[in-house]
């Protein structure tokens, strides 16, 4: 946003896709702007809107392509917003692609970063009042809302910051709101709850203030009937920011600063629930409760990072950032979706289809690559809650043996990218033999997504490292959420239910606690390092975790790696174990302790030197093991999503210390869309 510092239209779209193109990484499978329009005359009261599916590129090229762009026109003041979307709700397509609008005449338009959980409530609502919905978005919602709030002011004089605080105040969700309205030209109001959300400050001159004071309401959330009728504290300058003298100042709003930083590096970052207001060059941030930092300012802070350094946060690898968001993308896939006071689950994609499902005879989850181990790790579980015969399949193999597959089947289609061939071709074999078709993914509008009768949306957020992690967990977990729902009424799982449910709520502080070993897992990294070959072995519900340790280890580091079921070991790899052969061996305690305790005793009979993955509480393996990582421990079904994350890491710091690329490893592709 510009104040007093004259831009053409070129200049502004360039500045937007600029910035666009910057937080890709984070999604991109449809884009748009708002800018205003072409009527010189009331040119500030026209907003006009260019959306686009595909990629930023797409919507660059779009723009030049529109006859009544005038791209030499100024304007003193201007505010224009734009989006990448990574599809939540809704198939990726220019009607669902952000900004979304109020109406037509576009008199409110929003961009969104987030999900709205409780937008369906507020959808019924807004249609009962007679608002026509043109997209399948949750941020629709928002766009009118804003409208409808506008529609039923008490006063003439309200403002756009007032608007904005009544609206989020009926969301549920996450979310970084943008918006720009028709009504208040020249202006602009951005707010966030849990996904994030900056502003950066561009000015020659001087800056009135580097601290910025809260306005507070003279009522609390708590006394919410009374919102309609209080004021915000008188807005004086004093309270706001702007170029000293009324000079020129520029305002950047971004999820991240890799979008804004070739602009300026000095930035103000929101908290929940603050309201940030710019009319005639001055920002003001508003608020109706107090902060969580009880901080009753915001400063102005001056970035030091590479824009490389930006996108990847702290970390060198995206992968190794990926690793480090799964606190909260295991979150992401659980919320609005496990309710831990009534101990139930919904998964919003498969209700409509719950009673077919449980009628069925068999269950059947394919996947390639690790979405299959996902299938591996959950397949006890499912069984045990679901009470039916689940099958586990490889894609590439299962077509291979022209399985049969019938009518009262159902087969669970696991994939990331939603576009894998195999996984794909499996799908539509399941198809034509009339089985239902339930696709797991992380995208929405895939083919895989597309093309199944029902699904879920894992909700990890886009993952960029080729070598899969957060979208593991998250596929394991939802996994776990789909067993949940199917044993709901039944009685003699409900004490089994309960113990998951409860485990599945603390998952992402114990995750936090085994991210917190990488110096320790750092250290063994240098000890590995130089090997050729590293084993890991395991059995139960941890199998997978070897098995899927074991393919992060080959696909990054380019060790030979193994994941060795430890009930075979006497079949054939206990051949390999000697002084030598470096052994990782995950022993947790579950019902396959006893078992893994007669594994290590035969590794160690061999002169074996195994690296332990444990309980912390287990006494025992320590006394045999050459090292251990001792993990929280959690319910047995779910160990599996703790004990992956220390070969997650282990895996990167080989890599790293191999001198590999770890985000682009040499002959693989994140997407493989051939058989
Ligand atoms: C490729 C990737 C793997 C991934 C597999 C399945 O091989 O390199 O990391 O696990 O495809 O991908 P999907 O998108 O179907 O989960």
């Amino acid at each position: 946003m510009n104040h007093r510092v004259p831009r053409t239209r070129k200049e502004i779209f360039e500045t937007l896709i600029k910035g666009l193109q910057r937080l890709e990484y984070r999604g991109y499978d449809s884009a748009g702007v708002a800018i205003d329009g072409n009527n010189h005359e009331v040119k500030e009261r026209h907003i006009q809107l260019v959306k686009k599916r595909g990629k930023v590129k797409a919507l660059d090229e779009e723009l030049y392509k529109q006859d009544s762009m005038d791209l030499k026109v100024e304007f003193e003041t201007h505010f224009g917003i734009a989006h990448t979307r990574w599809a939540t709700h809704g198939v990726p397509s220019a009607v669902n692609s952000h900004p979304q609008r109020s109406d037509k005449g576009n008199e409110f338009v929003v961009i969104h970063n987030g999900i709205i959980t409780n937008y369906k409530d507020l959808r019924k609502f807004l249609e009962s009042k007679g608002y026509e919905f043109e997209s399948e978005t949750d941020t629709e919602t928002i766009a009118k809302l804003i409208k409808y709030v506008f529609d039923n002011r008490e006063t003439e004089d309200i403002t756009f910051s007032t608007l904005v605080e009544r609206v989020i105040q009926q969301l549920e969700g996450a979310f970084a709101l943008v918006f720009k309205s028709v009504h208040y030209p020249g202006e602009a109001v951005a707010t966030r709850r849990g996904s994030p959300l900056l502003i950066g400050v561009r000015s020659k001159y001087k800056l009135s203030t580097e601290q910025i004071p809260i306005l507070y309401r003279t009522c609390t959330l708590e006394n919410v009937e009374n919102i309609c009728k209080t004021r915000m504290k008188r807005l004086d300058s004093s309270a706001c920011l702007h170029a000293v003298g009324d000079k020129a100042v520029e305002f950047f709003f971004a999820s991240d600063a890799s979008a804004i930083i070739e602009h300026t590096n000095r930035v103000i970052f929101l908290e929940d629930d603050d309201i940030a207001a710019v009319a005639d060059g001055k920002l003001s941030i508003h608020r109706v409760k107090r902060s969580a930092s009880d901080d009753p300012s915001r400063a102005i802070q001056t970035l030091q990072m590479e824009l490389q350094q930006i996108m990847k946060g702290n970390f060198s690898a995206f992968m190794q950032k990926e690793i480090f968001e799964q606190p909260e993308s295991v979150f992401n896939t659980m919320r609005g979706r496990v309710n831990f006071e009534t101990n139930t689950v919904l998964l919003g994609g498969l209700k409509d289809h719950l009673k077919e499902i449980r009628r069925c005879r068999r269950l059947i989850v394919i996947g390639c690559g690790t979405s299959y181990h996902a299938a591996v790790a959950t397949r006890q579980v499912l069984e045990e809650l679901t009470e039916l015969p689940v099958m586990v399949e490889l894609a590439s193999d299962f077509l291979d043996r022209n399985t049969p597959v019938f009518r009262d089947d159902v087969c669970f289609f696991i994939s990331q990218s939603g576009e894998t061939a195999d996984t794909l071709l499996a799908l539509r074999y399941c198809k034509d033999r009339g089985a239902l078709t339930v696709g797991v993914t992380n995208t929405v509008g895939s083919s895989i997504s597309r093309e199944t009768d029902c699904g879920v949306h894992i909700n990890a957020g886009p993952e960029i490292g080729v070598a899969s992690t957060k979208a593991y967990t998250s596929q394991f977990i939802s996994l776990v959420m789909f067993g949940l729902m199917m044993s709901e009424d039944r009685i003699s799982l409900q004490n089994r239910r309960q113990e998951i449910i409860r485990g599945l709520r603390s998952l992402p502080e114990l995750i936090k606690e085994v991210l917190s070993l990488e110096e320790k897992i750092h250290d063994l990294a240098l000890e590995l390092y130089t090997q050729r070959s590293l084993l890991v072995m395991g059995r139960g519900y941890n199998y997978a975790t070897c098995l899927e340790g074991a393919l992060k280890i080959k696909e990054i580091t380019y060790m030979h790696s193994e994941g060795i079921l430890a009930g075979e070991l006497k079949h054939g790899p206990l051949a390999l174990i000697d002084k030598q052969m470096p052994v990782i061996m995950v022993i947790m305690k579950d019902p396959c302790f006893a078992k893994c305790q007669n594994a290590l005793q035969q590794v160690t009979a061999r002169q074996g030197r195994p690296i332990i993955l444990c309980s912390k509480d287990d006494t025992e393996s320590s006394k045999f093991a050459y090292k251990t990582i001792e993990l929280p421990h959690t319910v047995d079904c779910l160990q599996g999503i703790l004990s992956v994350i220390p070969l997650q890491l282990l895996s990167f710091h080989l890599a790293v210390l191999r001198g590999y690329d770890v985000d682009f490893p040499r002959n693989l592709a994140k997407s493989v869309t051939v058989e």
